[in-house]
Order: structure tokens, then sequence, then C-alpha cells
């Protein structure tokens, strides 16, 4: 058996959530459970009712930062205080804005991928994040790389440096796999691939996807991620119907399993065969509500104004760094 991890990330809000709802509601696996993905989000330019749909439609809810500050430089020279910002107390703000139980967030993705050494995964360790998938691999993508803990130094390459060289016990490492474009070079994200299909052609993009796919389930089986942007897909038709047409697949293979980045992780802790995970209970989650908050402030952060919507009460100013809860 395999998983499949679709993975998005950034803000969520009224134009992307249609993208969303199109190509990924109603989806089962084959042993009748939903489909699911994740999603990284970040709290800028983000609607939290719409946050608290993809939640309450069994996608799992991930941190991405509160602000997701450009440049990259940014995030290499975080300290652990800043991280803890950033998302230590960005998912206090999710769960309270979005109306989610705390403990279905469990997992992280720095923006642009760049680690600050240690200091991330202190924070998960000391905060209880259980994982993160913010560390790509070139090295070690055919046999592809299983998740991991921290529980040992890692001996994972390192592509945006620098890269944690402690032991920190109990955090987990869900590595970002890079594909292999047409020319055979790795990239981490999709849109990152050099040598990439025609944006046009939704056949070389089926046919791509799949490559990709077959590389980990004709190989060793490591839980194959796709790192997408809403963005990325929403221009180029053709490349959104060739991920449905990949999903139609995969979602009838009886070998295959569309889940969230957090199964996956609970999946290495305790696997257990196919024949056990085809019959076992589907994931639960607590279902929640939203009532809408339209809250009439504009953010002055960003580059543009943005119309804040929240699941609780609204705050007194825009949530933000050191402030998350707006108070
Ligand atoms: C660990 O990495 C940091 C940079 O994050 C570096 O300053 C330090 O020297 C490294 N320690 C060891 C033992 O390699
Ligand atoms: C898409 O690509 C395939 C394979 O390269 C080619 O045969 C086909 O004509 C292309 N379709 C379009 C619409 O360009
Ligand atoms: C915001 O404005 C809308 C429409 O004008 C109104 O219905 C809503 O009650 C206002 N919300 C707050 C928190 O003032």
């Amino acid at each position: 058996m395999i998983f499949v991890v679709l993975a998005f990330e950034d803000s969520v809000h009224e134009e992307n959530i249609v993208t969303y709802r199109r190509v990924l509601y109603n989806r089962r696996n084959s042993n009748g459970c939903a489909a699911s993905a994740t999603f990284f989000v970040s709290h800028l330019y983000s609607n939290y009712v719409f946050v608290n749909e993809l939640y309450n439609r069994g996608h799992e809810v991930a941190l991405h930062s509160m602000t997701h500050t450009n440049p990259s430089t940014y995030w290499r020279d975080a300290t652990y205080d800043v991280i803890k910002q950033e998302f230590a107390d960005q998912r206090v703000q999710m769960s309270h804005f979005a109306n989610i139980p705390f403990d279905s967030i469990t997992g992280m993705r720095v923006p642009h991928l760049q680690l600050s050494g240690d200091n991330s995964f202190r924070v998960m360790s000391d905060y209880g994040l259980k994982y993160d998938n913010s560390w790509a691999t070139n090295a070690y993508t055919s046999p592809a790389m299983w998740p991991y803990t921290l529980d040992y130094q890692s001996t994972q390459d390192c592509l945006a440096p620098p890269c944690p060289n402690a032991s920190i016990p109990g955090v987990w490492v869900n590595p970002i796999i890079s594909w292999i474009d047409l020319d055979g070079y790795p990239c981490s994200t999709v849109a990152a691939c050099y040598y990439a299909p025609d944006f046009f052609n939704e056949t070389e993009w089926f046919q791509f996807i799949l490559n990709n796919f077959e590389r980990h389930y004709f190989g060793n089986r490591a839980p194959f991620g796709m790192l997408l942007l809403e963005a990325v897909l929403y221009p180029f038709p053709a490349m959104q119907r060739a991920l449905e047409r990949f999903l139609d697949v995969i979602n009838n293979l009886d070998d295959v399993f569309m889940v969230t980045s957090d199964e996956v992780i609970e999946w290495v802790k305790n696997p257990v065969p196919i024949s056990q995970y085809r019959t076992q209970a589907c994931r639960q989650f607590i279902p929640t509500t939203c009532v809408p908050h339209q809250c009439n402030f504009s953010s002055k952060h960003g580059e543009r104004e943005y119309d804040f919507e929240s699941c609780n009460v609204c705050p007194r100013v825009h949530p933000w760094l050191g402030n998350p809860l707006g108070q």
C-alpha cells in the first residue's frame, strides 16, 4: 500500500476555496473513507470561515506562519522566539478564529521551505507540535525517504541551510521528497520543476504526475507528496484537470490512500498491513460550527488590505505577532 499526500500552502480565501471545493470535496478512497488533503495555512489574508470549512470537510489544517514574510532570509535567521511567535502562537490563533480543536493542529511548514537550524524543531518540541513538513531532499528520492524522528541527529541532505543538527527527541520530520522533472532534475515543489510539461497540455501533465507517483509506487512505497499552490493551478485549467484525473485514478486503486500528512505520521508510528488498514474505522474528527463574524477593519499588514472574517467574536485589533488574538 502507499499513501498520497496533497499538501497546499498559504492563505485560504474566497478565491482559492472555489478550487479546493471543486478538486477535493466528496472524494473517497477505495476503502470508503474520505480522501483528505493537508493545508498549511498562513494567517495573513486568510478568511477563517473557509479554514473552518476545510476542517469540517475532513481536511487537515496545519501551520504555515502568521506573517509569511519574504524574503527567505527572515526564516533562515529566525530566532527561537520569532519561530515561537510565528507558529506556536499561530496554533492558538488558528484554533480560536477558525474554531477548530487546538489538538487537531499538529503540523507545520516554514515559508520558502527555509529552516533555521534547530530552532523550529525546538519550538515544536516545547509547544507540542508533532511534525514538520519543510525539509526537502534531493538525495533520497529513489528509494525515497520515510518520515523519521529527530531522536537521533539527521543524516538528510540540506537544500536550504541551516538544517537541524541536534537530537531533538520526539519531533517528526516528514521530508519533502523532490519530484524529478522532464530532464531528470529534482524539484521540491511542483511549481519549481524547471523542465515541466506544457502548462496547457492535460495529457502531458497527467503523465508527469503519474511518472513521479510511479517512482514511489513501484519503488519503496514511501508516501508520495504533491506540494501544490492553488495560485499555480488556478491559471492553468489543463493542469487542474490532469490533477483531478490523477486523483480519480488513485481513488479507485485498492492499495492507494489519499490521506493527510498527520495520518501518515500516525501510520508510521503504528504501521498495520493493508488488510487491517482497509477494514479499520475511518479517521474521526470532532465537527465544529462556524458563526461567521465579519470584522470591519482592514489589516495594515501585508501588501494589500483585506477583510478579516472569523468564526469567533471579532478581535479588537488585527491579530499579529506578539498579539495572536488581537486583544
Ligand atoms: C549546528 O548547526 C549550527 C547552525 O545552525 C552551527 O552553528 C553549529 O556549529 C552546528 N553544530 C555542529 C555540532 O555541527
Ligand atoms: C499534448 O501533448 C501530447 C504529448 O506530447 C501531444 O500528443 C498532444 O498533441 C498535445 N495536445 C495538445 C492539445 O497540444
Ligand atoms: C460589519 O459590517 C457588516 C455589514 O455592514 C455588519 O453586518 C456587521 O455586523 C459588522 N460587524 C461588526 C463586528 O461590526
